[in-house]
C-alpha cells in the first residue's frame, strides 16, 4: 500500500506503462487499473478479479478531450461530459478509428465506456500515466466494490495479492457508489447502469425525460448485463479435436493440425491462458475477416481448459458459438 505522493503516482504511472496492475482511488469507488491499450495487462484484470466472464470495462482519461480521442461525442454526450465531468460518470460512445483501447477491454464491442474522474490522485495518476486507464470495481468477482485501500487489499489477499503490483491509498471515497453508465452513442442518451449521478440530473442537464434500459420482458437488467455482445458473423465449431475441409483454425497450445481453408491463428503456442485471453477477440475479428475473404464456412476452435481464465474464455466462445 502506497499513499499518495508526487513519488508514488510517478510510481503507479510508471507501473501502469510497464504493463502492471494498480488499484486506485476515484471519487466513487476503488478502481482496478491497467493500460488499456496493453491486452497482457487487461487480461491480468480478469485473471486478478477471477470473473467469469468478460464484460467491457470503463476505460479512465483525464479529460474530455483525451475521452473525445476514443470515442465519438455526440451533441448530448457533449452536453453531459460538460455537465458531469470530471465526475462520477461514464459514457458509452463509439469508438473512433484507431482507438488504441484493445479489444479484450470493450469486449470486442465497437463502443467504448469513458469516464473521466473527479478523484485528485486519480487525476494526478491518469495525467502522468498519458496512457487510458481501464479499470473495473478493485474487488474480487462477486464482491462488493472498495471503498478503502484496505478493503482492496483484504479482498485479493485471499488470492495471493492477485498480481496488483501497487495500491494506492487515497484513504475513504466520498461517493462510495459505482459512476452512472449512460448510452451516448445515440441521439437520445439511454442510462445503462443507474450510479452517483442521479436520472433527474441526467434529464436536467438534456431537457428532456432520460430512459433507463430495460433487460428481457421489461424486467430492469442486472447491472453489467446491458452491454451487447460481440458476436462473430463466422460459425464457431468449439472443443475441435480435428478441421474440416472448410473450416479456418483458431488454435490454443502447441499444435500442428494443419488448417485445410490455409487459415489459422493460435491463442497462445505456450498453452499460457493470460496470453490467449488478451488476443482472443482480435483473433475472432481477424478470421472473420479472413473468412469472408477466403470462402471458408466456418472455425475449427481446439478445446481450451476450464480453468483460470479459461472458464471466461470459454463462456464467451460458447456466446459466440451461438446463432444470432
Ligand atoms: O465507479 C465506477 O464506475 C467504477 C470506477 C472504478 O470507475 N468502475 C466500475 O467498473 O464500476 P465495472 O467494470 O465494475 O463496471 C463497468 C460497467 C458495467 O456495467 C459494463 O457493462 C458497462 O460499464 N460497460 C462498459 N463498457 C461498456 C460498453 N461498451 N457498452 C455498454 N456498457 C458498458
Ligand atoms: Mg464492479
Amino acid at each position: 500500500m502506497v499513499q499518495i505522493s508526487a513519488e508514488g503516482i510517478r510510481d503507479a504511472a510508471a507501473a501502469l506503462r510497464n504493463g502492471a496492475l494498480v488499484a486506485f482511488p476515484t471519487e466513487t469507488v476503488y478502481g482496478l487499473g491497467a493500460n488499456a491499450a496493453d491486452s497482457r495487462a487487461v487480461a491480468a484484470i480478469f485473471q486478478a478479479k477471477g470473473r467469469p466472464r468478460f464484460n467491457p470495462l470503463i476505460v479512465h482519461v483525464a479529460t474530455r478531450e483525451a475521452a473525445a480521442a476514443l470515442g465519438h461525442l455526440t451533441e448530448a454526450g457533449t452536453r453531459l461530459a460538460e455537465a458531469f465531468w470530471p465526475g462520477p460518470l461514464t459514457l458509452v460512445l463509439q469508438k473512433r478509428d484507431g482507438c488504441p483501447v484493445a479489444d479484450l477491454a470493450t469486449a470486442g464491442l465497437d463502443t467504448v465506456a469513458v469516464r473521466v474522474p473527479a478523484h485528485p490522485a486519480a487525476q494526478a495518476l491518469l495525467q502522468a500515466a498519458e496512457v487510458p486507464i481501464a479499470a473495473p470495481s478493485a474487488n474480487r468477482s462477486g464482491h462488493v466494490s472498495p471503498t478503502t485501500a484496505q478493503h482492496v487489499a483484504a479482498d485479493f489477499a485471499t488470492a495471493g495479492g492477485g498480481g496488483i503490483a501497487m495500491i494506492l491509498d487515497g484513504g475513504t471515497t466520498t461517493i462510495g457508489l459505482e459512476s452512472t453508465v449512460v448510452d451516448a452513442t445515440g441521439v437520445d442518451p439511454v442510462v445503462l447502469r443507474l450510479g452517483a449521478v442521479a436520472r433527474e440530473d441526467i434529464a436536467r442537464v438534456l431537457g428532456r425525460p432520460v430512459a433507463l434500459a430495460t433487460g428481457e420482458q421489461g424486467k430492469p437488467a442486472s447491472p453489467g448485463m446491458l452491454a451487447r455482445h460481440y458476436a462473430p458473423a463466422a460459425r464457431l465449431r468449439l472443443n475441435a479435436t480435428d478441421v474440416r475441409e472448410d473450416e479456418a483454425l483458431l488454435a490454443f497450445g502447441h499444435t500442428n493440425v494443419p488448417a485445410h481453408a490455409g487459415i489459422m491463428l493460435n491463442l497462445s503456442w505456450s498453452g499460457d491462458l493470460v496470453e490467449a485471453a488478451a488476443n482472443l477477440f482480435s483473433a475472432l475479428r481477424t478470421l472473420d475477416a479472413a473468412l469472408e475473404a477466403s470462402g471458408a464456412k466456418a472455425i475449427a476452435v481446439m478445446p481450451i481448459p476450464e480453468q483460470g481464465l479459461g472458464e471466461a474464455i470459454n463462456d464467451r466462445l460458447r456466446r459466440a458459438a451461438r446463432p444470432a
